[in-house]
């Protein structure tokens, strides 16, 4: 873990990412993502396995858990900080690697990555979306920030760590066997219930 191939990686394996992880934290959270994945998982069936791609201390797995009980959890992250939150649920599989060295040994129902993409290399977003392309037997769950050409933005001080563009239509595009089965906005202002201004995606691989 102590070498990586870029340097969006390295920020958020250090201190930058031991940082968010102590900030990142509380029920209310996990409350917003309740109601977020209520509403996503509602036009799934059977989904019994879900891995997600950075999944930070598992304020996902944490709803996802509540809403899918017999289901099998796994989780990569590249943080040592937040793996170490992780490995406290003993019904998680975690796995303390970059999404850029993963390799699936199995396919899972649900492939989610939320607030990750963003924050990639885009050089590495080929090989990425052939990941979440291979890990999935169904479904894939995209929740990013959107726009509709590449752009790059200042974040928290720092360049080059934050980039919006329409990642679920470049996996459409990339894909045939995936089609479009439902997507939304969750806005910051949302009175009960607000994430930081996600698009989510939801598709589904044909069978
Ligand atoms: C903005 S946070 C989002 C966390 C979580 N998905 C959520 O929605 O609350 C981004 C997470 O992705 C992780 N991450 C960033 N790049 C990664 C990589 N190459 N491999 C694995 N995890 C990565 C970070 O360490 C961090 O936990």
């Amino acid at each position: 873990m102590s070498s990586f191939s870029t340097p969006q990686e390295q920020f958020w394996a250090g201190q930058f990412g031991d940082d968010y992880t102590d900030r990142n934290t509380g029920a209310r959270w996990v409350a917003s993502n309740l109601a977020l994945f209520s509403r996503i998982l509602a036009a799934t069936s059977g989904v019994r396995s879900v891995i997600e791609f950075g999944a930070n201390r598992g304020l996902n797995l944490l709803a996802l858990r509540q809403l899918l009980p017999d289901a099998r959890l796994a989780a990569v992250e590249i943080n040592g900080k937040a793996v170490e939150a992780l490995r406290q649920f003993p019904w998680l599989e975690v796995s303390h690697s970059s999404i850029l060295d993963f390799k699936p040994k199995a396919t899972s129902d649900l492939v989610l990555v939320k607030g990750v993409l963003i924050h990639l290399n885009p050089d590495v977003l080929p090989g990425v979306y052939e990941l979440l392309h291979a890990a999935s037997a169904r479904y894939v769950c995209i929740v990013e920030y959107y726009n509709p050409s590449p752009v790059t933005i200042p974040y928290r001080g720092h360049t080059d760590k934050l980039f919006k563009r329409d990642f679920a239509g470049e996996v459409l595009a990339r894909y045939p066997d995936l089609k479009l089965l439902d997507y939304g906005f969750v806005y910051h202002g949302d009175a009960n219930f607000p994430q930081d201004d996600l698009t989510w995606f939801l598709l589904e691989k044909s069978s």
